[in-house]
C-alpha cells in the first residue's frame, strides 16, 4: 500500500479523504492508496467523513516526519506553517501533492530544489484552475510544442461579480456584498478581488509554460474594484465584455503590429480587460475557470470546467497521488532517478528567472473612461494629449452623463502603456478634466 499523510480537513481535505474512501468505480490504483494518518487543528470538530480510527491527530510535524508515510497530500492553505512542512516532508523523503499555489508561487524555488535534491515530486495540479487539469498537460501532453501565450480566466469569485455585473448592470460594490453572502465571495475578499490569487496562479502556469521560474514581484496586478457599471455597458455597446485575465506570453508574438520595439521575454499580468465578444473566453461565465493556451504547431486548445470546491479540486489532488502511487508501485522514485535528471512526471526542474518585461514596456490597446465639463473643445484637447504622446484612437465617443458631467470614452490603437499613460498625465492637467475613473486594457 502506499501510504499517505493528509495535512489539512477542510472542504478540500474532506473532499480528497471522500474520493480515497469510496474507491469503487475510479482509476484502479486508487485501491492502493490508504489514508494513513490526517492532519487537524482540532480533534473536537465534528467530521462528515468516515475516517479510519485513530488517524486524526493535531501534531502536523508528526504526519511529515512520520517513516510510515510515502506522500503528504497538504491542503492547509496560507503560507505557514504549509511551506516549513512541505520542505520537512521533502527532508524525510516525502512526495508531495498541494494545493497551494501561494506557498508555490513564493516559495516553488526552494521546494524544487529540495524536491530535486531528494528524487521525490512536488505535485500540484490543485493549484491552478481547481478541477481542470492544465498542469500535467502543459508538463507533459504539450510539450512537442513552442508555446507562446497563456491567457487564463483563473479565479472564479471575480468572473462570477463581473459576470453579474454584466447579467443585471449592478454596481461592484453591491454585488461583492450580495456574493459574500451567498458564500461565493470570502470575508476578506482582498485575494480574490484584487488579482492576488489570479496572481499567484499566472506566476505558476507561465514558470511551466515558458520553462522559466518566475518572481511573484513581477508579475504585474491590478483587480476588478475600478469597474464600474458604466464600463460594463460601454464594452457591451463596443463589442466587448469584460474579464480578469490571467496573461502570461512572449511579447514578439503579441506586438508585431509596432515598430522599433524592443522585445523582452516574457509578459506576465493580471488586469481586467476588454476582451471582444467573438474571443473564446468571453462565454466563460459564473464561477467556471477556462485557460487558453497558444503554441505551435498545434494553435489554440482551451481547458475549462470548475475552477474551485470540494469535489472539483479533490479530483485534481487525486490525480496527482494516482500519479505519483504509479511511480512509487514501479519503484522509479528517489535519489538515484533525480541524478540521472529524468522524470516520469516531468518535474519542474529549470533554474532560470524569466526577463518579465516592465508593464511601461507593454503593447496594448487600452480604454478609457473620462468624466469632463461638457463644454467645446474638449474632445479635440484630449486628442492632442495622446497625438503630443502617439497614441492613435481607434475610437472616442460621448453618449451619457453624469452629474453634470460629461463621460467620454476612448479605444486606443496598440500603445507602448509609457507612452500611454504620459498622455493621461498631460490629459490631467486640463482644466476640463474632472476625473478618469476607469483605465482598462483591451485584448
Ligand atoms: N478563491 C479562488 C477563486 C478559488 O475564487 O477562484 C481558489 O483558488
Amino acid at each position: 500500500m502506499v501510504k499517505v499523510g493528509l495535512l489539512g480537513l477542510g472542504t478540500v481535505g474532506t473532499g480528497t479523504a471522500q474520493i480515497l474512501l469510496d474507491p469503487d468505480g475510479r482509476h484502479p490504483l486508487l485501491q492502493d492508496l490508504e489514508l494513513h494518518r490526517v492532519g487537524v487543528r482540532s480533534l473536537e470538530k465534528t467530521r462528515t467523513v468516515p475516517l479510519p480510527s485513530g488517524c486524526l491527530t493535531t501534531d502536523l510535524k508528526s504526519i511529515v516526519t512520520d517513516p510510515a508515510v510515502d506522500i503528504v497530500v497538504e491542503l492547509l492553505g496560507g503560507l505557514e506553517p504549509a511551506r516549513s512542512l512541505l520542505l520537512e516532508a521533502i527532508a524525510h523523503g516525502k512526495h508531495i501533492v498541494t494545493a497551494n499555489k501561494a506557498v508555490i508561487a513564493r516559495y516553488g524555488d526552494q521546494l524544487f530544489t529540495a524536491a530535486n535534491q531528494q528524487g521525490v515530486y512536488v505535485m500540484l495540479e490543485a493549484a491552478v484552475g481547481g478541477g481542470i487539469p492544465v498542469i500535467q498537460p502543459l508538463k507533459q501532453s504539450l510539450g512537442a510544442n513552442r508555446i507562446h501565450t497563456v491567457i487564463g480566466i483563473v479565479n472564479g469569485t471575480t468572473n462570477y461579480i463581473l459576470t453579474r455585473m454584466q447579467q443585471e448592470g449592478g454596481d461592484f460594490q453591491d454585488i461583492l456584498v450580495d456574493a459574500q453572502r451567498l458564500g461565493y465571495a470570502e470575508a476578506d475578499p482582498t485575494a480574490d478581488v484584487d488579482g492576488l490569487d489570479a496572481a499567484d496562479k499566472i506566476a505558476i502556469l507561465a514558470s511551466l509554460a515558458f520553462g522559466r521560474r518566475i518572481k511573484l514581484d513581477q508579475v504585474h496586478c491590478e483587480g476588478i474594484r475600478q469597474v464600474g457599471a458604466a464600463d460594463i455597458t460601454y464594452a457591451q455597446k463596443l463589442g466587448f465584455v469584460i474579464k480578469l485575465l490571467a496573461i502570461a506570453r512572449k511579447p514578439e508574438y503579441a506586438s508585431s503590429k509596432i515598430a522599433n520595439l524592443e522585445v523582452p521575454e516574457l509578459e506576465v499580468r493580471v488586469h481586467p480587460t476588454l476582451v471582444p465578444h467573438s474571443h473564446p473566453l468571453a462565454s466563460i461565465s459564473g464561477v467556471h475557470n477556462a485557460i487558453l493556451v497558444e503554441g505551435e504547431p498545434l494553435g489554440q486548445v482551451m481547458f475549462f470546467g470548475p475552477g474551485a470546491g470540494a469535489g472539483p479540486t479533490a479530483s485534481a489532488v487525486v490525480s496527482d497521488m494516482i500519479n505519483v502511487a504509479s511511480l512509487l508501485k514501479l519503484g522509479v522514485t528517489g535519489p538515484d532517478i533525480a541524478n540521472t535528471g529524468l522524470h516520469p512526471l516531468m518535474a519542474c526542474s529549470h533554474q532560470h528567472y524569466a526577463a518579465v518585461a516592465p508593464v511601461e514596456e507593454l503593447i496594448t490597446r487600452f480604454y478609457a473612461r473620462f468624466l469632463t465639463q461638457d463644454q467645446p473643445g474638449v474632445i479635440g484637447k484630449l486628442g492632442t494629449c495622446f497625438g503630443d504622446h502617439h497614441v492613435s484612437l481607434e475610437s472616442i465617443v460621448q453618449t451619457g452623463t453624469q452629474k453634470n458631467l460629461a463621460e467620454i470614452v476612448v479605444v486606443t490603437h496598440h500603445v507602448r502603456e509609457g507612452n500611454f499613460h504620459q498622455a493621461l498625465e498631460q490629459i490631467r492637467t486640463l482644466a476640463a478634466i474632472d476625473s478618469i475613473p476607469t483605465l482598462l486594457r483591451v485584448l
